[in-house]
């Protein structure tokens, strides 16, 4: 047995060999396989990365059928139950868990980059009185590339390593900064005393006291929720990220183009449309009701399905404890029993166990960002907070690989063959396209 695909092309009975490496064999492999002399070459076609690695990655580990999932080799449970969010940033960045001295000084740095220079202020100051928090995150975060403009210099190093800390220490005082804004709130400056969710909450929740208190059980349960989000390998905000910076962008446009891509339902904007979800059935009596209408094809069940786990989603299993945890606490949310009654009802339905359907790490993640006192607007800004270590990671290694290029597929043309232009008083009526 050799660790090669053999394959027949059928349209010239030629016979190729592609080698089989790490479980893959290279697309350009098939190139080969060609029809004629002025052929390109057969190429694969896999719209939406069904079934292709677009990297070499040793970041995050997930085994999806399993409900695997690990940052570094080191398994997200004991993560979760023994870390902290900085420390697992750093993990993610650097690829080793910090010393004693080595974490002093990554928080120290991290702390004294929390501050945003005065015009970014006054530029969030400029949005709508009711913009979203997430629209206004995306935009301040990519106008931060005009505060430093060394960051074009992806190449180098120790620029690379500034704009890391800039951008893990900035990411939450514009997420604070935005939901004040919405609520009509003065903005609050960050705390140096304070720990990273500490310091966090303080800027989102503050008002006239002159320290904020932080309950320590609420400053955990954050602690825990950063850490399950922290990164989650190949998913569409990560290749966004990834693609980006294939340009030579500097980091800060392209976390901003990543944090769009989070923004969509289907992705971090899931845990907002959870909420919206279980607002609109308002009852645990209306639960099967919804649940047919979703096996008839109207909606989704939001919260359930995941593109790479078929199995209990790990994060999601944390996340029930911790928001168990914070319930205590903050006094149990309503919408906590129809989301329960859902899952029970969904976990049993052939329609979702056929197809694979439990559970994702934003089943859950709402209903206790919604007890904090957070307003749905708020779940994603939440979620790209500490996905901004992720997402850095995902750049730094993805700048750095010799292999990498422009990211830039190819495509199957479908369109008209080559034709005449038409003088406009010539056209007849031309066919509406979408
Ligand atoms: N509710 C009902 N049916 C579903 C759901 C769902 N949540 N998710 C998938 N399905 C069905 C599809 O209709 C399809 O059925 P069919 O085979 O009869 O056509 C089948 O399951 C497969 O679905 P796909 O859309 O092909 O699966 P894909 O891997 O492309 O999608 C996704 C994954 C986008 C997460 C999907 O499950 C979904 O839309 N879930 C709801 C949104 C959500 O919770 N997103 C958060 C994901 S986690 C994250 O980003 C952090």
């Amino acid at each position: 047995m050799t660790d090669t695909l053999t394959f027949t092309d059928g349209r010239t009975g030629t016979t190729f060999d592609a080698p089989i490496e790490d479980g893959t064999v290279r697309a350009t492999a098939l190139r080969q396989a060609r029809a004629s002399d002025d052929d390109f070459g057969l190429m694969t076609y896999d719209p939406a990365f069904m079934n292709t690695a677009s990297v070499r990655s040793a970041i995050t580990f997930i085994d999806g059928d399993k409900g695997i999932l690990r940052y570094r080799g080191y398994p997200i449970e004991q993560l979760a139950e023994r870390s902290t969010y900085l420390e697992t940033a750093h993990l993610l960045i650097f690829g080793e868990l910090p010393t004693q001295e080595e974490l002093a000084h990554w928080a120290h740095d991290v702390t004294h980059h929390t501050f945003l220079h005065e015009n970014v202020k006054r530029l969030m100051e400029g949005f709508r009185y009711d913009a979203h928090p997430m629209g206004m995150l995306i935009s301040v975060v990519a106008a931060l590339s005009t505060f430093y403009p060394e960051a074009s210099k992806v190449d180098d190093r120790e620029v690379r390593m500034r704009q890391v800390v800039r951008l893990i220490a900035k990411v939450p005082t514009i997420a604070a900064w935005s939901f004040r804004h919405n609520q009509g709130l003065p903005y609050v400056y960050p705390e140096n005393e304070l720990g990273f969710t500490a310091n966090f909450l303080s800027m989102i929740f503050r008002m006239a006291e002159p320290r904020y208190c932080v309950e320590p059980a609420l400053e955990r349960a954050l602690e825990v929720l950063f850490i399950l989000h922290a990164d989650h390998e190949q998913n569409c905000s990560a290749n966004v990220m990834r693609s980006i910076g294939s340009s030579k962008a500097d980091p800060y446009v392209s976390l901003a183009g990543a944090a769009a891509a989070l923004y969509g339902p289907l992705h971090g904007g899931a845990n907002e449309a959870v909420l919206r979800m279980l607002a609109e059935i308002g009852d645990v009596r209306r639960v099967p009701e919804f649940i047919s209408s979703v096996k008839a094809g109207h909606g989704r069940l939001m919260g359930f399905g995941h593109r790479v786990y078929k199995n209990y989603d790990p994060r999601a299993r944390i996340i029930k404890q911790t928001a168990d945890e914070v319930f205590e606490i903050t006094g149990r949310n309503p919408l906590l029993d129809i989301a329960l009654e859902l899952e029970k009802i969904a976990l049993e339905d052939d329609y979702f166990v056929s197809r694979r359907l439990y559970p994702n790490v934003d089943f859950y993640s709402g209903l206790i960002y919604q007890a904090l006192g957070l307003p749905t607007a708020m779940f994603p800004v939440m979620f790209a907070i500490p996905r901004t270590a992720g997402w850095l990671a995902q750049w730094l290694e993805g700048v750095q690989d010799p292999e990498q290029k422009i990211a830039r597929p190819r495509q199957i043309y479908m369109g008209s063959d080559e034709r005449d232009f038409v003088a406009i008083e010539d056209r007849g009526r031309a066919a509406t396209v979408a």
